[in-house]
């Protein structure tokens, strides 16, 4: 029977696939995140403490990410169980993002956050591809709060990338009046659900290699930490559109990166010829020649 995205991606803001992968595919896709830490771009952000890690990078433009991206995606079901589950005539494939998160201290944990918070993404068709390489146990994995997606676009999270546990920044608004009208402040998630457990139903699931979490990037969510038992969670997240997704800009500026970072970013994607297609405006449907279209 052919793989099939869960309705509840709709409804709930995600979901997950279980053995969508085989063993080849996940050496195709472990190669691609190896290649992308191992030749970083531009706006990789990496801390280490001690033995603990917390690293992250995106977009990278790297020729050889394209061919390997290219190369683990061939041949793959994503594109048609996307148009199926969106009802989407057309599937495209945005950019890859690589995490890797290493401690034993529990206090790791990735704040919560929306991705539409910081990316110019806005509409229905848009789904993030979580893809874990070690076994993950429930407790050390992705954190939804189901049913966000439909909810409010809230203020980016500012946090302290030197301690990812300090949550002293929390609440505090990062874009101010930047956005016209302002975004509300992000809520405080991890005190109230400190306080009360009940306050969000959270979802959450242990992951074998080959199995899938598919959200939308406008969800609630972060990653929980990892801990002694689960010290080093290796994960390549793929992110796909359909046919209702739309432009909304965002203020400039980064979050997280400096302007340097993210000029050298553009520099090299211009030096290595990445086509672009007409800057769009709000509104505007989110199309480009540079993504690779799977449908
Ligand atoms: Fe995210």
């Amino acid at each position: 029977m052919a793989p099939k995205i869960d309705k509840a991606l709709l409804t709930d803001g995600g979901t997950v696939v279980r053995d969508l992968f085989d063993d080849d595919t996940m050496a195709k896709l472990l190669s691609l995140y190896e290649y992308c830490f191992e030749h970083p771009s531009p706006i990789a952000l990496s801390q280490t403490c001690g033995e603990d890690r917390n690293y992250s990078d995106m977009l990278n433009s790297d020729p050889k990410v394209r061919e390997l991206t290219e190369k683990a995606l061939e041949g793959l079901p994503i594109g048609a169980m996307l148009a199926d589950v969106w009802d989407s005539e057309h599937v495209w494939y945005l950019t890859e993002e690589i995490f890797l998160k290493k401690s034993k201290s529990n206090k790791n944990r990735g704040v919560f956050h929306q991705d539409s918070s910081f990316a110019p993404w806005e509409g229905e068709h848009w789904a993030n591809f979580w893809i874990s390489f070690d076994p993950v146990p429930k407790g050390n994995g992705l954190e939804i709060l189901k049913g966000t997606h439909i909810g409010p676009q809230y203020d980016y999270v500012s946090y302290d990338p030197e301690d990812p546990s300090n949550q002293s920044k929390r609440g505090k608004p990062f874009w101010r009046d930047k956005n016209d009208p302002p975004w509300p402040a992000a809520l405080d998630i991890e005190g109230t659900l400190a306080k009360n457990p009940a306050a969000w139903e959270v979802l959450e699931w242990g992951v074998e290699p080959g199995d899938v979490v598919v959200f939308h990037p406008h969800v609630i969510h972060g990653g929980a930490p990892t801990g002694p038992q689960f010290p080093r969670r290796r994960t390549l997240s793929l992110r796909f559109f359909g046919d209702k997704s739309y432009f909304r800009p965002i203020p400039p500026g980064g979050v997280g990166q400096t302007t340097e970072m993210h000029d050298e970013r553009m520099r090299l994607e211009k030096e290595r010829g990445i086509k672009r297609g007409a800057k769009m405006k709000a509104g505007d449907l989110y199309r480009g020649p540079q993504y690779l279209q799977l449908r």
